[in-house]
């Protein structure tokens, strides 16, 4: 399998999904947000609360152009706002097939459930907050995307199983 992008909203179980599509087929996973974590030393709430949005969307930009250099396939998981930025939707579709996992507010909603990891959806209003970014973001995850898959009530092997169906009908 070449390198494979999964995007999409908060909650899409992108991070999931990369997971078992890397053990399935025995190819490191490559989580974003978990490397401006590292690269940053600190979460991504606390990014935020200290440094702001945009210097937390410029260390994202600068992990995902680490990614350009990739030799061989890998699985890659990228934060929710990541393809908003059109450099980054470039960078995307030179780094690999990329992948948009759709999911409606309410599965987003139903998964976030108690979830302090997500600045953007703190504070009071999460169910309208959730549904102006999807509404917002669905056309351009939309375009960024070589193909799109639906993940609302699909267990974590019916999406992988679906996915590699895909991607094998695409090549
Ligand atoms: C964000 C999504 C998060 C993380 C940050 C911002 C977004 O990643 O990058 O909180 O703008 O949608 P997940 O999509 O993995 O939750």
């Amino acid at each position: 399998m070449n390198t494979v992008i999964l995007i999409g909203f908060m909650g899409a179980g992108k991070t999931t999904v990369g997971m078992a599509l890397s053990k399935r087929d025995n190819i490191p996973l490559v989580d974003t947000d978990q490397r401006i974590i590292e690269k940053a030393g600190m979460s991504i709430s606390e990014i935020f609360a200290r440094k702001g949005e945009e210097a937390f969307r410029q260390i994202e930009s600068q992990v995902l152009s680490e990614l350009l250099d990739q030799k061989n396939p890998i699985v890659v998981s990228v934060g929710g706002g990541l393809p908003l930025k059109e450099e980054n939707r470039r960078m995307l579709k030179r780094i690999g097939t990329v992948i948009y996992l759709k999911v409606r507010p309410e599965t987003v909603l139903e998964r976030l459930k108690g979830d302090t990891t997500r600045p953007l959806l703190a504070g009071p209003d999460e169910k309208q907050k959730v549904r102006e970014l999807l509404e917002k973001r669905g056309p351009i995850y939309q375009e960024a995307a070589d193909l799109v898959l639906c993940v609302d009530g699909k267990s974590v092997e019916e999406i992988v199983g679906e996915l590699e169906e895909r991607i094998r009908e695409q090549a």
